[in-house]
């Protein structure tokens, strides 16, 4: 069985981050065939074209990184309507030098979570926008929008919801097929 390496974006910073904690149990519920790892982007510098002609090492380490994976799944949370900028730097770094991306052709799913209702519909499609310039086949169904994530979690952060454990293992197996459809390699 061929176990695919799945790099795991979450466009939140702060130390409580419903995305992150959506993000973990996610990983938990992967099938076996799948092995995915956090990547932090943190400590990304802002992307400045000129840096490019001698990289800052913390975005070398990140390029390999993503140009080893063979699926990315990105977590992301709504900043006015859109993507947060940090989420947004990450993929503007990895897209660059220009015809160099590390994202071409690489499988790739998309969860939005908000404490909000619409489940942070706006940043999934913004995010997608991207993806569609970036060549990489974005899974379209199911679609994952978790709102009332306030309300997913238990003190120690583990998911409380059962409606939603079973969505994301539905959505794990799913994006399983949909990697190994659009395997490279
Ligand atoms: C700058 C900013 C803009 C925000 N805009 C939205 C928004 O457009 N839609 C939304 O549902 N929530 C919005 N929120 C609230 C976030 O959904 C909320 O802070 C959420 O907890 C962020 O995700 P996290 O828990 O993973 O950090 C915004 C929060 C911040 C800080």
């Amino acid at each position: 069985m061929a176990v695919r390496d799945v790099a795991v974006l979450v466009g939140s910073l702060r130390k409580g981050s419903f995305t992150r904690l959506a993000a973990k149990a996610a990983m938990g519920l992967a099938p076996p065939s799948l092995s995915p790892s956090l990547v932090e982007i943190r400590d990304l510098p802002l992307y400045d074209q000129d840096l490019d002609e001698r990289p800052p090492g913390e975005w070398r380490v990140f390029r390999d990184r993503i140009r080893r994976a063979d699926a990315v799944l990105f977590f992301t949370p709504e900043y006015n309507r859109s993507v947060p900028g940090v989420l947004k730097n990450a993929i503007d770094v990895g897209s660059r030098p220009y015809g160099s991306s590390v994202w071409e052709g690489k499988p790739a799913g998309v969860v939005s979570v908000s404490p909000g209702a619409m489940g942070a519909f706006g940043a999934n499609h913004h995010l997608r926008q991207s993806l569609v310039f970036l060549n990489m086949p974005a899974m379209a169904q199911p679609e994952a929008y978790l709102g009332g994530a306030a309300d997913l979690f238990d003190g120690d952060g583990a998911l409380k919801s059962e409606s939603t454990r079973e969505f994301l293992s539905k959505y794990l197996a799913a994006f399983e097929r949909w990697a190994a459809l659009h395997a490279r390699r």
